[in-house]
């Protein structure tokens, strides 16, 4: 079987297990599921990805082996209200199941945002409020429908919810949200495809001034920031790889350096790494089967009628992948650049193609490790350099930027990048808010944090592990006659109730994932640890609406023993949830999670009280996390780095 449609361009002979969905198989999907009559006029289809084999599947697969490709689809039935999961298998042309599940709702789908669009600026009630500020030219309005959230029970799933804000343009292409139209909140059913409620919460004025970025508006009177020009002081820095770039791609399998790794792309988590793998000498060692962002939320902390229900769940309510970008060759990613195109579905189950959707490539990372011997006069320097793997999704005002580098010494980094826009209100003229930011003239921006959660499916040298959290203590008693003597303590994690945990920094707090099964030459067990970086707490109290929802976000790691089913944190359908579902539900059992497949969740707080520098587009602010060899390798796994070639002679 050879197929070229799936892969960016490579052709490849066998299709791999983990191969996304080719646009093909898209197609073939939907024209299954018209003909088994689950795909009708009336219904959605939601997402369509790959249904993933077992990791056991995987791990067997040899090339060649044949492989039952299966779709896994989400559809919303609008006439009857009801949520529908089918699996497909596109190679026996069937539907192997199909159910019902009640009383959820799945993320929204492109085309109902557009007819919801139309539909709220056909309403009276919406042109009336527009009216009342003082609004004439209503096409000059943008509105961004937000999720309803699950506030109380006229939230609840049996409708189908967006709550929708509004903002005004000066101009058509002016950055509308400069303008928000503060205290006005449309409730649209999208299954009936109707305005429910026009909530106005009083006028306030529209703030004066423009929020645009481009070279050509920022000069403008108008403009709040203002400057005299753009720069133009800068000379040309070209990266260049004459040799072409060092990685190697077989449909979505990336060989680079001592890296061996499968890039992922679905609907709803975006770029996601399977079977990530390090060569040691000879020897593939598997260290990770799946690396993914298994939810996120962004909870806005400002009581304002306008502000309180902004608690998105972009992943769950929207999806990562559904809103990815197409990226550009020398804006987004520079220099030897391998695209991979996300393939998904649109509503009727015809491919959406996302060309670019996930860049990679090289950059060199300055020093790699130096020593330079003060008695004999040798120096010896490496270069380090890394492999880029990313993608940008544009959720609405905001951009979040997926970062995975892989280094020559066995780490691995991701990078969650947040930049865009940040969400606005009005303030009126002279008001300083007391939950929020001014950062133009009669404009605000609420506090307000965001959380992504990873889920990492670890395979430290096999899928058999155990996690141990580290931290350091200096020692007790006659063991510290100095008082300068400090060690290493290590406590395992024993049951999912003992891996509820936070970060310690001031103790050097970590969690390391060990093989009970295999010991370095030096006896110890290998471990790969999650070392995290700066984090931050939730300030919603436990009896905010969005507390249950996101009680994921309460704990920085959670370990939980792999359960297929258990792939996103606040559980399948967090939109219009009450709470409850996801990790806070399948830990309750309290399961071991000692000497076997664990998978590791860690949660990233990126905590947003709003700068004026942040107006009127965010300068990349970052937050992640690194993992990190310890004792897996036998000494530095990078010293057989080569010398640095253009400057041979001056770098020993
Ligand atoms: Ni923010």
């Amino acid at each position: 079987m050879a197929t070229t449609d799936a892969v960016a361009g490579t052709a490849v002979d066998t299709i791999h297990p983990l191969e996304p969905l080719s646009a093909a198989e898209i197609e073939a999907t939907g024209a299954i599921l018209r003909r088994e009559g689950i795909l009708t006029g009336a219904t959605l289809v939601v997402s369509a990805t790959l249904d993933e084999p077992s990791k056991e599947a995987v791990l067997a697969w040899r090339e060649g082996d044949p492989v039952d490709r299966r779709a896994f689809v989400v559809l919303r039935d609008r006439a009857a209200r009801t949520t529908v999961e089918a699996l497909v298998s596109v190679s026996a042309g069937a539907v192997v199941s199909r159910r019902e599940v009640p009383g959820v709702q799945p993320s929204v789908v492109l085309d109902e945002l557009i007819e919801a669009d139309g539909v709220i600026r056909a309403d009276e009630g919406w042109q009336a409020a527009m009216r009342a500020r003082g609004v004439e030219d209503l096409d000059l309005a943008i509105i961004d429908p937000w999720p309803a959230g699950w506030y109380d029970e006229a939230d609840d799933p049996e409708r189908r919810l967006v709550r929708a804000l509004t903002w005004v343009r000066a101009a058509p292409d002016d950055n509308g949200y400069a303008r928000p139209v503060e205290g006005l909140l449309v409730l649209v059913d999208l299954d009936r495809m109707e305005v429910v409620e026009v909530e106005d919460h009083g006028v306030v004025p529209l703030p004066p001034k423009s929020g645009n970025y481009w070279p050509e508006a920022i000069t403008s009177a108008g403009n709040h920031p203002r400057f005299p020009g753009v720069r133009d002081d800068l000379r040309t820095i070209e990266i260049t790889q004459p040799d072409g770039p060092s990685f190697t791609v077989r449909g979505h399998e990336v060989t680079w350096h001592k890296w061996r790794f499968r890039v992922g792309f679905t609907h709803r988590e975006g770029l996601v790494l399977h079977t990530v793998a390090f060569d040691d000498r000879g020897t593939w060692r598997p260290v990770l089967h799946r690396a993914s962002l298994a939810e996120m939320v962004v909870p806005y902390g400002d009581p304002n009628p306008t502000h309180y229900r902004k608690n998105a769940f972009d992943e769950g309510e929207y999806g990562i992948g559904f809103l990815a970008n197409s990226l550009e060759r020398g804006c987004d990613c520079l220099g030897e650049i391998h695209y991979f195109d996300g393939v998904l579905a649109d509503g009727q189950c015809r491919p959406r193609v996302i060309p670019n959707a996930v860049c990679m490539h090289e950059e060199d990372f300055n020093v790699a490790w130096k020593h330079t011997d003060f008695h004999t006069g040798r120096v010896e320097v490496r270069r380090r350099r890394r492999l880029v793997v990313s993608s940008f999704s544009t959720v609405g005002n905001y951009e979040y930027g997926t970062f995975w580098y892989l280094y020559e010494d066995g780490t691995i980094e991701l990078e969650m990048k947040s930049t865009g826009i940040v969400s606005t209100g009005a303030v009126a003229n002279g008001g300083d808010p007391e939950f929020g930011t001014l950062i133009a003239p009669g404009l605000y921006a609420p506090n307000h944090q965001h959380f992504f959660c990873y889920r990492l499916d670890m395979c430290v040298d096999g899928p058999t592990n155990t996690v141990y959290e580290v931290h350091s203590e200096a020692a007790a008693g006659d063991a510290n006659p100095h008082g300068n003597a400090w060690r290493v303590v290590e406590t395992p994690l024993r049951r999912e109730s003992e891996a509820q945990r936070t970060i310690d920094p001031l103790r050097g707090r970590h969690w390391k994932v060990v093989n009970p099964r295999v010991r370095n030459s030096l006896g110890q067990q290998v471990a790969y640890r999650l070392m995290p970086a700066a984090n931050v707490a939730p300030f919603f109290t436990d009896d905010a609406a969005v507390a249950a929802r996101a009680a994921f976000a309460r704990n920085h790691l959670w370990v939980t023993p792999f359960a297929a089913g258990e792939r996103f944190a606040a559980g399948d359908y967090p939109a219009q949830h009450p709470g409850g579902d996801g990790l806070p539900r399948w830990t309750a059992a309290d399961r071991s999670i000692e000497g076997t497949d664990v998978v590791l969740w860690h949660v990233l707080g990126a905590h947003h009280p709003v700068r004026p520098e942040d107006w009127p587009v965010m300068p990349v602010t970052s937050v992640g996390f690194m993992l990190q060899p310890v004792g897996f390798f036998e000494g530095n796994p990078s010293l057989d780095l080569a010398r640095p070639r253009a400057h041979e002679a001056a770098c020993h």
